[in-house]
């Protein structure tokens, strides 16, 4: 794990609370073996880490936010099973493993995006004993939802989203709506004000289409070893990404414009929020 996620979140103690969960529910067997490839070990673990560190900006104990980090991870790992299924992108490689539909089937994939997702709200209504747990709760039921993560991937699987604006709004819905949520929820959790969370919002809305672009740009640049993903996913599905728009170059420079918009997001907010440009360093540079 790259050193300075690694500064907020343990991922082997992140696993344990994740075990946690999943031990607290009643699993049927042909569901345990996908359910734990899908969640346990696996990902950069970039959502809970900046659920973290929301709480952190919030001034709270990062404590006050592992249901949201954790309900999170839930709701990403879900959406990289169904995202990988034939009818989706239709790809067999997922964190350097078979994916989950290409080792146990479709039926059972699908059973476990699901499983997982309910899991999430489990673990969010189980966390809700004030308001301001109540409010990071549904923060991120809103952001994985219809008008958010959900509305993305349809918004994508439609093929509408084939201009440079339509694709940046597809890619602010499935891609940074997730991180919004992340980042928010952390800092609802601690009770942090309107003011801010709107700030951070903006910051993790521009991240999202600046990471989304590198994603375009590393699924036509990089390996399938170095990714643990499949490469090429975009073009053998005909997508128009930040690649086929702008270039490599383009999709470059466009990638950097929306992380400078994240960074200037959040200025105002000091050195409170001085892991948040930090993060933007890592996220530029990230080769996976
Ligand atoms: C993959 O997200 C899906 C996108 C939004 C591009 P990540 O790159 O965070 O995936 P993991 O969790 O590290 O596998
Ligand atoms: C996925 O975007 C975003 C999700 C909400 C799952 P991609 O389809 O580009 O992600 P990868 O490239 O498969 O990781
Ligand atoms: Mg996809
Ligand atoms: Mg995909
Ligand atoms: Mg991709």
């Amino acid at each position: 794990m790259n050193t300075f996620l690694a500064g907020y979140l343990d991922p082997v103690k992140f696993d344990e609370l994740l075990k946690n969960y999943l031990d607290s529910v009643e699993i049927p067997d042909s569901l345990v073996m996908p359910m734990n490839d899908a969640l346990i070990g696996v990902g950069k673990r970039l959502r809970p880490a900046l659920c973290y560190i929301g709480a952190e900006i919030s001034g709270a104990d990062p404590k006050r936010a592992d249901f949201c980090a954790a309900a999170i991870e839930c709701v990403h790992c879900y959406s990289l099973v169904h995202d990988d299924l034939e009818c989706m992108d239709d790809d067999a490689f997922r964190h350097g493993k078979p994916s989950i539909h290409s080792k146990y089937g479709e039926a059972v994939a699908v059973l476990c995006g699901d499983a997982l997702l309910n899991l999430a709200f489990e673990i969010l209504i189980g966390g809700c004993g004030d308001k301001a747990s109540v409010k990071a709760a549904l923060v991120i039921a809103r952001k994985a939802g219809v008008s958010g993560m959900i509305g993305g991937q349809a918004d994508d699987v439609s093929g509408r989203a084939d201009r440079l604006d339509t694709l940046k709004e597809m890619y602010r819905k499935k891609t940074g709506e997730l991180l919004a949520a992340a980042l928010m929820s952390g800092a609802a959790a601690g009770g942090a004000d309107d003011e801010t969370l709107s700030r951070l919002e903006i910051y993790a809305h521009s991240a999202g289409i600046a990471y989304q672009f590198r994603d375009d740009v590393l699924d036509v640049t990089s390996t399938s070893q170095q990714l643990g993903k499949d490469i090429g996913s975009d073009s053998d599905n005909d997508k128009v990404t930040a690649v086929t728009l702008l270039g490599i170059d383009g999709a470059e420079a466009a990638c950097k414009e929306y992380f400078a918009r994240a960074l200037d997001a959040i200025a105002p907010l000091g050195k409170r929020a001085e892991a948040l440009s930090k993060l933007v360093s890592y996220l530029q540079g990230r080769t996976f």
